[in-house]
């Protein structure tokens, strides 16, 4: 037998975070456009606009970057526990959970992992989120602000190669934020309902399906944002 169990999935500062990072970032991606293509796509009137919107945009998803990163690393400390895959993840979680988003979804089959605060991503999202969070957000945050700061910080930008591959590489990140964009609003509907995933990220609870007979397992529910952390026995 199986019960519906709600758990808190998604303390207030990581979902603050993840608003005004999505915000950011789609801001960030439809300023970008124009400031790219001038002569084609005037979406914001003068070109001015456009990249002082860009400039306030990208401030933001930095500032919002560094809450995701205290939060995770001082407060919740859990940074390392929910987004680095064990060994185990790499070399057979990933691909158990590829087959699930492209064949066993379709035909009905369940989900192979199941959330819970402490595990809260599959191997797939794991290595995708670690991708994002430690590698291209950085990367994108960085040479954002050595090109907003391109006269004072000429010396270290002709040492990374000079504006045009700095200029390429903002670009091409961009791009690549774009393409994960698309694929994660769209993994993201592949709940039990298509808002299922979405709910946490609003409210912070999530349910999900249990095992009665399931061995006993402690599910630490936290409030981090309030300070309060109690313990609940499921099974
Ligand atoms: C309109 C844009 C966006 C929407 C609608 C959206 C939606 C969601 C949803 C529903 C979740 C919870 C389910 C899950 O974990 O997959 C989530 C989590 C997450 N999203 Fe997004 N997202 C957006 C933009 C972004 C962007 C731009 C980034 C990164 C640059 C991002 C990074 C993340 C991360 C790291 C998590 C896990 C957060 C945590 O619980 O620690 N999202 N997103």
């Amino acid at each position: 037998m199986k019960h519906k169990e709600m758990m808190y999935m998604t303390p207030l500062p990581v979902r603050i975070w993840h608003w005004l990072n999505a915000f950011g970032i789609v801001t960030l991606c439809i300023t970008g456009i124009q400031i790219r293509f001038p002569d084609y796509i005037n979406i914001f009137g003068a070109y001015k606009a456009a990249i002082r919107l860009h400039n306030t945009a990208g401030v933001v998803v930095s500032i919002s970057y560094m809450l995701w990163l205290v939060y995770y690393l001082i407060v919740a400390r859990s940074l390392i526990k929910l987004y680095v895959p064990t060994v185990k993840d790499l070399t057979s979680g990933i691909f158990r959970q590829a087959y699930f988003y492209f064949l066993a979804y379709f035909v009905g089959q369940p989900n192979p992992h199941h959330s819970t605060p402490e595990s809260k991503f599959n191997p797939m999202q794991k290595a995708a989120y670690l991708v994002i969070m430690f590698i291209l957000l950085p990367l994108v945050i960085a040479s954002g602000v050595l090109l907003m700061y391109v006269a004072p910080l000429r010396e270290l930008l002709m040492l990374l190669g000079g504006i045009k591959i700095l200029v390429g590489t903002h670009f091409l990140l961009a791009c690549c934020f774009t393409a994960f964009l698309f694929v994660h609003i769209y993994l993201a509907t592949l709940g039990h309902t298509p808002l299922a995933h979405f709910k946490p990220m609003w409210n912070g609870w999530e349910e999900e399906t249990v095992e009665d007979d399931a061995p006993e397992k402690t599910t630490e529910i936290t409030k981090p944002e309030i300070g309060i952390s109690s313990t609940e026995k499921q099974g």
